[in-house]
């Protein structure tokens, strides 16, 4: 009796450690993270090529393509990048995939691949302005970008990027993605196309008519028009410099983060 005792008290002691752990992974998880990692990594049938031969196998994405970083995006918002690229909310003017991409996979597997990325814990690395510079591309100043991301631009009626995108971008609950040690060219790329989408269509959701008539690179699928009120403000050399400071940003830092620093 004793023995038995003493094993259902480990047992629960045991449970009590183990049970709170598998309950908040269960929860996280929007899909089946092994079948995402399938298709991530082979793609599906003939309509699907594998996601990372241009995400790359560690989710970081290509300057030289103009692909995102997917690696621990907020799983709810790829998810609904891939809706919206299904529905044509959305338009990769890039490559020109994802939209026929998305048309191809089925809800599970969208979120059985939004769940997929969101595991792979790829260091930030962000891109390589250096290199940038030396292939001809047009790169801001990390320092002026620190400031529109932490204080914004109030002369011109830019917010801090903080205030909704988190600390360096790191993200900020279910909506606002990770936007910090994204890829320079693919932050430079959106945000342009924010601008465009705001310039002709202000805040508001598109009829279906008007979505018809959408030019590609103008990105119009944000909820309720912040991204776009935000963009419509920013200069070009605003969008060089917040996408210089951004991409090399880091979730956290040691030290003092509000001290700017040249990169
Ligand atoms: C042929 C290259 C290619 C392949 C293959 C590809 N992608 Fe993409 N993907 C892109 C490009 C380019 C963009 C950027 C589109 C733009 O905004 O112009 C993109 C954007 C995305 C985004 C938006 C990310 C964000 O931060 O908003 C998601 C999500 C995504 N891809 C998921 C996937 C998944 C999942 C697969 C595999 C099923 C996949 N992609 C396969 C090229 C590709
Ligand atoms: C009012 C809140 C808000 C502010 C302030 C804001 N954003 Fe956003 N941003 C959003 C939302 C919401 C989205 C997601 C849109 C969607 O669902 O497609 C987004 C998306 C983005 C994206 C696209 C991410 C991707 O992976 O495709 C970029 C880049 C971005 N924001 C950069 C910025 C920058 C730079 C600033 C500061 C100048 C900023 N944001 C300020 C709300 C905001």
């Amino acid at each position: 009796m004793k023995r038995v005792i003493s094993t259902m008290g480990l047992l629960a002691i045991a449970s009590w450690f183990v049970m709170p752990v598998a309950a908040s992974a269960a929860e996280k998880a929007i899909g089946d993270v092994v079948n995402g990692r399938i298709i991530y990594q082979n793609g599906k049938g003939d309509d699907v090529p594998a996601c990372q031969g241009c995400h790359q196998a560690d989710g970081l994405g290509n300057d030289e393509v103009g692909t995102p970083r997917l690696a621990y995006q907020i799983d709810s918002y790829i998810l609904k990048q891939l809706k919206d690229f299904a529905e044509d909310q959305r338009t990769d003017d890039t490559m020109y995939q994802m939209n026929d991409i998305a048309k191809a996979l089925t809800e599970k597997e969208m979120r059985d691949l939004a769940a997929y990325v969101h595991t792979l814990k790829t260091p930030y690395i962000g891109s390589n302005l250096d290199q940038l510079r030396r292939d001809g591309a047009d790169v801001g100043d990390p320092y002026k970008g620190k400031m529109i991301a932490e204080y914004g631009a109030p002369d011109h009626g830019v917010p801090a990027c903080q205030s909704c995108h988190g600390f360096h971008g790191r993200s900020a609950g279910r909506m606002y993605p990770a936007v910090g040690g994204q890829n320079y060219v693919y932050l430079k790329h959106e945000l342009e196309s924010f601008r465009n989408g705001a310039h002709k269509y202000g805040s508001k959701t598109l009829s279906d008519e008007e979505l018809k008539n959408k030019e590609d690179n103008e990105r119009t699928n944000d909820y309720m028009g912040q991204m776009r009120a935000v963009a419509k403000n920013l200069t070009d050399e605003d969008i060089q410099n917040v996408a210089a400071f951004l991409t090399l940003a880091k979730p956290t830092t040691p030290g003092n983060p509000r001290s700017p620093s040249r990169q």
